[in-house]
Order: C-alpha cells, then structure tokens, then sequence
C-alpha cells in the first residue's frame, strides 16, 4: 500500500521543465494559431502575384479556397500529428519524444522563410501542414508530460499552464503582425520565427529530466526513475511515489492490453473514452475560433474608418483570453474541473445569445449602442470560455487514463479537437454569408448539449490519484457484473432454504 504525502511542493524542477515545455511547445501552438490574422492579405496578394507567374490568372474565387485551405490544412496536419504520439512519446519518451518533433517545426520554418524569395506559394501552405502536424504531436505530449511530473495536488493549476502558453503564442503573434511585422514582405519573417521556438527548445529541454512514470513504468528504469523523482519531488525519499506508481501499474496489468485500436473495444474505456471525446468536440464546437475569426469584423462595425482602434480591440480580445486563463490557473484546484466545465458553458450560451442579439440590431453604417453591447458580449463569451472549457479538457483527458492507455487516449482526443476545428473552420465562412449573424444560434444548441452531458457524464477529478479515477470507471464495470453473480446466489440459496 502507498503511503501517499501531501501536498505536493512547487519545486524549482517542476517548474523549469513546466516552463520549458509549455514555452517553446504550446506556445507555438498558439503561435501558429495566431499568427496568419495580421499578414493575411499580403500573404493573399503573394499567392495571387506567385499563382499568376506560373500558372496565369486566378479568379476571387479561386483566391478565397486557396486562402481557406492554407488555413484549415493546419488542423488536417494537426490531427495526424495528434496520431503520432502513442510512437514518440512512448518509444522515445515525453522528452525525446519532443526533441524529436523540432525536425517538422524546423522544416516548416525553413519552408516559410524561403516561399517569398522562391515565388513558391505552396511552400506556404506545405509549411502550414507541416506546422500543424509539430503543433498536433507537442499539444497531446505537452499535457501529457506535465501530468506526469505534478504531484497530484498540483496537476490542475500545472495542466492549465498548456492553454496559458497557447493563449500567449496567439496573442504575441497577433501583436506582433499587428504592430511589428507588418509590411509587405515581412509576413515570411513573422511565419518563420516558430523555428526560434524549436531552437530554444533543443537548448534547454535536453537539461529537464524525463517523466518518471514513463521511466519506471514503461522504460522499466528504477533508479533512473527515482532519481527524476527525487529531483521533481525535492525529496531524498520518493519510495512513496515509487509505491504508487507501482500500485498503478500492477491495476493495469490486471487489463487485457490496450493500444489504439483496444480503446474502442474494452468495456473498461467505454465512459473515459466518451468523456475524452466529447470535452474536445465540445470545446470547439462552443465555436471559439469562429468567434476569435469574426470579432475583427464586429470592431469594425464599430470603427469603420479606425483601423487602428479595430486592431487594438482584436488585440484586447487575446489579452482577455490571456488574464483569464491565468485566473484559471489559481482556482482550478479549489473550483474542480467539473464546476469550470459546466458554469462556464451556461455562460456562454447567454453571451452568444447577447451576440446575435445585439448584432441583429446593430446599424453596421452608424455607431450605435448596440455595437458596444456586442464588444461587452464578446469579452463576456470569451471569458466563459477561458475560464474553462479552454484549459481543461488538456487536464482533464490526461486525468482520466492509466499509464498504459493514456498516451492512445490523448492522440484520440486531440484528434476531435483537431477535425472539429477543422469543421468549424472550413465551413464557418459559408454558414456565416448564409445565415448573417445568426450563425451562431448553432454554436448555442452545441453549448446547451455540453451543459447536458458535463452534467449528467463528467466526474470530479481533482485531488484525486490516477488509481483513484480510473479505478471508478473500472469499478462501474465489474460492478454490473457483481450484481448479476450476487443475484444468481440469491438465487440458488432461496431454491435450497
Ligand atoms: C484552445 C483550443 C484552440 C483555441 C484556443 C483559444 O486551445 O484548442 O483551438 O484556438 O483554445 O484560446
């Protein structure tokens, strides 16, 4: 039996490696997320330059789906990057694994800073692939390895440092093609610095130890394990830690073995795959990225001849996401997952509802009060969303899933992620010129079944130990069939009285 002590300390380890990671690889998720809004249309004015060299002329139309794929291409690569874990985070490691990667954000860069002077336009979009498919593989390791380093009291407020790190890659990138970058021919500078990123990570990630789980448990390393612990743990004495570990693995041993395609077909996964699934597609489908698309365009209901005070308010809208999901990072460990899940996308379905509201009423050529409320009602949904449904789904998938099925787990969930982003992406735009602002009456029906299903299907996991939760959803299991054997003795011991 574990003698498990808490609560865990913030140690300087802890917090090296958390910064590292989440510096150089979520934040070139956000990054890479961000970055295509400032530069847009010089970036569209080289493909219609570099298109027409080659090729002869392309129509507005031809423009706009070339434009439409380069940008949701990113998600495509993105999901196959997401597939890609389960081989390098657990043949590797989560640190090797990760040093890996830097090849693809590397390529990409270099295929970034070489499009403009080779009139290559699809340089461009081959690098966008490749990105997606660095930023797929970092953003299902990165949450993994911090869950596995963070003592158990920490691993909320740990976890939520994913999304602070994407939220500030978004942000920075946006400023700095607002306000830095932003000339004709600079775009291809501001696409290539994801490379700085990677560069920085060879640096310092060698120094960061591995994950001790991943070395005891898969790697079956014992001292090198202690020694990783000892160092994230700042204790002579990690045997505790060790035991638990153990403990864990000894439950999964007793599981027939699972790898991917084993998710789908044993009955214990059944409810963590559910949950895992559907907090990603939710997360979404709340309908973040369209909204994040559409609020340059609100802004400019407002300051039609200010493009400047539309860009400051684009901005603002990144800083808001930022200072909210820094707020998450102090109250996750007292709210729950579950409370910052469930609040926030009742939330959301009211700020969406003032959105459309106020946007019905709005006079895109007069500045009236109704285009104020709709700034409020962005800012509104937006926190709702970074309060919660923003960070937590990365926390809360890791949570869910012993040591041998997690890696499979969160390759699955990013993959929802992934394709519904891509979704949403790919056909926000033909919905939007179809039904006006009313478009977002559909991104409410999708919050109001989140409300309906983090109600009634996810659990608590805070404080808890990784045993402690997956043996609940393995316990629910046997459970059932527990009551069918207990059954049949009544049973027989009625026929014998
Ligand atoms: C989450 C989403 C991502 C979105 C971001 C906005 O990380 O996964 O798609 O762009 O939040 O903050």
């Amino acid at each position: 039996m574990c003698r498990t002590r808490a609560p865990g300390k913030l140690t300087s380890w802890l917090i090296y490696t958390t910064s590292v990671i989440t510096m150089t690889g979520s934040f070139q998720f956000g990054w890479n997320t961000g970055v295509m809004t400032a530069p847009s249309l010089y970036i569209e004015d080289f493909y219609n330059q570099s298109y027409t060299d080659r090729y002869g002329e392309i129509s507005e139309d031809g423009l706009m789906w070339l434009w439409a794929w380069t940008i949701s291409l990113y998600a495509v690569g993105g999901a196959f990057g997401a597939l890609a874990v389960p081989p390098f985070a657990d043949i590797l490691g989560r640190k090797g694994g990760l040093l890996l990667l830097n090849v693809f954000s590397l390529s990409a860069a270099l295929m970034f800073g070489s499009s403009y002077n080779s009139h290559n336009f699809e340089l461009v979009i081959m690098g966008r692939i490749v990105i997606g498919f660095y930023c797929g593989a970092a953003s299902a390791i990165v949450p993994l390895f911090l869950a596995e380093i963070s003592p158990k009291n920490l691993r909320g407020a740990v976890g939520v440092c994913h999304q602070l790190l994407i939220t500030l890659g978004i942000l920075i990138a946006q400023v700095c093609g607002f306000y830095w970058l932003n000339e004709d021919d600079n775009w291809q500078i501001l696409l290539a610095l994801t490379g700085v990123f990677s560069l920085a990570q060879l640096i310092f990630l060698p120094f960061c130890p591995e994950s001790p789980r991943w070395l005891l448990i898969i790697d079956r390393e014992r001292k090198a394990a202690e020694k990783a612990l000892q160092r994230y743990l700042d204790e002579k004495d990690v045997s505790w830690a060790i035991d638990e570990m153990i403990e864990e693995y000894i439950e999964e041993c007793k599981e027939p073995k699972v790898g991917f395609s084993g998710l789908f077909t044993n009955k214990n996964y059944r409810e963590p795959l559910i949950i895992s699934g559907f907090v990603h597609f939710f997360q979404q489908f709340s309908g973040i990225n369209a909204i994040f698309f559409y609020a340059s365009e609100i802004y400019y209901m407002i300051w039609p001849n200010d493009p400047e005070a539309v860009d400051l308010a684009t901005v603002g809208t990144g800083t808001i996401n930022v200072l909210t999901t820094i707020v998450a990072v102090f109250v996750v460990e007292k709210a729950g997952r579950r409370a910052l899940l469930l609040y926030p996308y009742m939330t959301m379905v009211f700020f969406m509802a003032c959105v459309t509201f106020t946007l019905s009423l709005a006079n895109p050529y007069e500045d009236d009060v109704w285009d104020y409320l709709a700034l409020c009602s962005v800012y509104g949904y937006i926190i709702s969303f970074a309060i919660g449904p923003g960070p937590i789904p990365f926390v809360l998938v890791a949570e869910l899933w012993s040591q041998g099925p997690r890696p499979a787990a969160m390759s699955f969930s990013l993959q929802v992620n992934w394709w519904s982003n891509f979704v949403v992406n790919f056909f926000f735009p033909v919905f939007q010129k179809t039904l006006g602002e009313y478009v977002f009456t559909i991104f409410m029906v999708f919050q109001l079944l989140a409300v309906w299903f983090h109600y009634f299907m996810v659990p608590e996991t805070k404080n808890r130990t990784f045993e402690e939760i997956t043996s609940q959803f393995r316990k629910d299991a046997i459970y059932e069939d527990d009551l069918a054997i207990i059954e049949m003795a009544e049973h027989e011991r009625v026929k014998v009285d």
